[in-house]
């Protein structure tokens, strides 16, 4: 074959496969403290209280576990979609070790106490600073990947990653704005219901995209690869791009139903997000329909057993969450538990499970072995996590159904039927199975950090050679 001999960039794909791994024990641990905390308050020992480790979580599973997943299988995939090595020179290494540093900033100033106050975006300004230096040469190595790539066609998968990359930039951007006045304190530069609006901007498309493009892209590419067919509709998956990125961009509102933010702007959230049900569903039924044909082999692989799962609770969560945005159910759902199930059934559900069949996928490749070192303990893996993501969501719906009945039934003469400790007291039976359900999910981790060392163990890390196309140069 003509074309300049080359090899990919797996050793990127390599650091952040692993430390997926890595973060999402310790993130998913602090989730398990917190959990725990909530059921025997004793736990809240010094400064490392629910209050401080709440943000450490989410921003743990999020950005250092969701974020390294990300970075791991855009760049794995924009290099085999394009039969191009990954371009961008020392920008490669700064994404790998600049986002580690962003992580390890953020693992210590949170339970400091040092944040912003805004969820999602806690983070003070000088770490916001190097998350921007670090997203810009994420998406110059990506975005120059891309345009070195050896083959005319962009595959859908890539559109997803590279939403998600200009979208986050866009958020990060907008919402962080603020005025220092020291090293460690900033103010946002909104205020009001201003500053409430721009949060959930925010916070509904870091949804949108970080938790959701990126991993749609995910779904784009290994759902075929590991199904080893064509995506079902290539036209379908267009459709669906523009339609979810549209739409996902105008429903924040539905998270400050009855607040100051004008009527009609929470309407306007709320009509948005009950549309998002039909691109969210069009994703959903491309990624399960690639398997049509061959679905015989859910039985027996446990990667698409995580993949195809992750795109139930993917549907599942993408039902909820209109429903939860029409003002009526909302009145009744909002600051209870129902939203914390809604968040971990797209969480643990379609996050996190699609997260680890694709690092099934990469990690034996990434290490020179055909796969990983133990199948039966994968799909042991497979079996504790679903357990115990239906421990947390369904645990997590009857407490919060049950707090919203009780905060509003009122007696004959006007006055409240419960006080609000009586509805903590009904809670801590349902907390303690959700704290279960999260020790179950913790325990599948552990048992894949196990595998991925036994995999890694006298495996090689060559660089794979390009394929490059008769007359291109890669
Ligand atoms: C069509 C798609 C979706 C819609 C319309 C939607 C809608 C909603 C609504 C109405 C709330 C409750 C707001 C409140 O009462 O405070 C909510 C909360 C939330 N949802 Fe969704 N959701 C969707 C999908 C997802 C998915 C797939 C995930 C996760 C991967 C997710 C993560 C979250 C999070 C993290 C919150 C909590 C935000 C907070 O208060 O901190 N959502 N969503
Ligand atoms: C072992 C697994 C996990 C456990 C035990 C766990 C536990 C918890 C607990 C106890 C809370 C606080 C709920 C409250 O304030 O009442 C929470 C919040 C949250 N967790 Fe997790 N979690 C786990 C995994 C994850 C993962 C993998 C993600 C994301 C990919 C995630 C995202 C979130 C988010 C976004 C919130 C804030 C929800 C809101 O504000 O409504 N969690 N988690």
């Amino acid at each position: 074959m003509s074309g300049t001999k080359t090899t990919y960039n797996d050793k990127v794909v390599r650091q952040f496969a692993v430390m997926t791994v890595i973060w999402g024990i310790v993130g998913m641990l602090v989730g398990v403290i917190i959990a725990a905390q909530l059921v025997w308050p004793e736990l809240n020992i010094g400064f490392l209280h629910f209050g401080r480790l709440r943000p450490l979580h989410t921003n743990a599973v999020i950005f250092a576990f969701g974020g390294c997943a990300l970075f791991a299988t855009s760049y794995w995939c924009v290099q085999r979609t394009g039969h191009t090595r990954l371009w961008g020179g020392p920008l490669i290494p700064f994404t790998f070790w600049g986002w580690q540093l962003v992580i390890l900033l953020a693992a210590i100033s949170l339970p400091l106490g040092i944040t912003q106050g805004k969820e999602y975006a806690e983070l003070e300004w000088p770490i916001d600073i190097l998350i921007t230096l670090v997203w810009v040469s994420y998406a110059i190595v990506f975005f120059g990947t891309i345009g070195k790539r050896t083959v005319s066609h962009i595959y859908v998968a890539n559109w997803f990653f590279g939403a998600m990359i200009i979208a986050v930039a866009l958020l990060h951007l907008g919402n962080s704005a603020a005025l220092p006045v020291s090293f460690l304190k900033s103010y946002s530069a909104y205020a009001g219901v201003q500053d409430a609006m721009i949060q959930w901007w925010y916070g509904h498309n870091a949804v949108g995209f970080f938790l959701t493009a990126g991993f749609l892209g995910m779904m784009y590419y290994f759902v075929p690869k590991q199904a080893g067919r064509p995506v079902y509709s290539y036209r379908l998956s267009v459709v669906h791009f523009w339609a979810l990125i549209f739409t996902y961009m105008w429903a924040g509102p539905h998270h400050l139903h009855y607040t100051a933010l004008p009527d009609w702007t929470q309407s306007v959230g709320m009509i948005f997000s009950l549309i998002l049900l039909a691109p969210s569903w069009g994703g959903m039924i491309n990624g399960i329909m690639t398997l049509s044909g061959a679905w015989h082999k859910l039985r027996d692989d446990p990667i698409l057993k995580f993949l195809i799962t992750s795109l139930s609770f993917y549907g599942m969560s993408t039902f909820e969450g209109p429903m939860m945005s029409i003002k009526t159910v909302n009145a009744l759902s909002h600051y209870t538990d129902w939203t914390v199930g809604h968040v971990h059934s797209g969480a643990l559900g379609w996050v996190a499970m699609v997260s680890i069949g694709s690092m099934y996928y990469l990690l034996p490749k990434l290490f020179g072995k055909t796969e990983m070192y133990s199948t039966k303990l994968m799909t042991t893996h497979f079996w504790i996590a679903t357990i115990g993501t239906v421990l947390y969501i369904a645990s997590t719906w009857i407490s919060g159904v049950m707090q919203g009945l009780m905060w509003r039934a009122v007696n004959a003469d006007g006055t409240l039927a419960y006080s609000f400790v009586e509805s903590v007291k009904g809670s801590y039976p349902f907390w303690a199975i959700r704290w279960l359900g999260g020790v179950l999910f913790l325990s599948g981790m552990l048992i894949m950090a196990y595998n991925m060392f036994k995999t890694m163990a006298g495996g090689s890390t060559k660089d794979t050679p390009v394929i490059v196309p008769v007359g291109h140069h890669a």
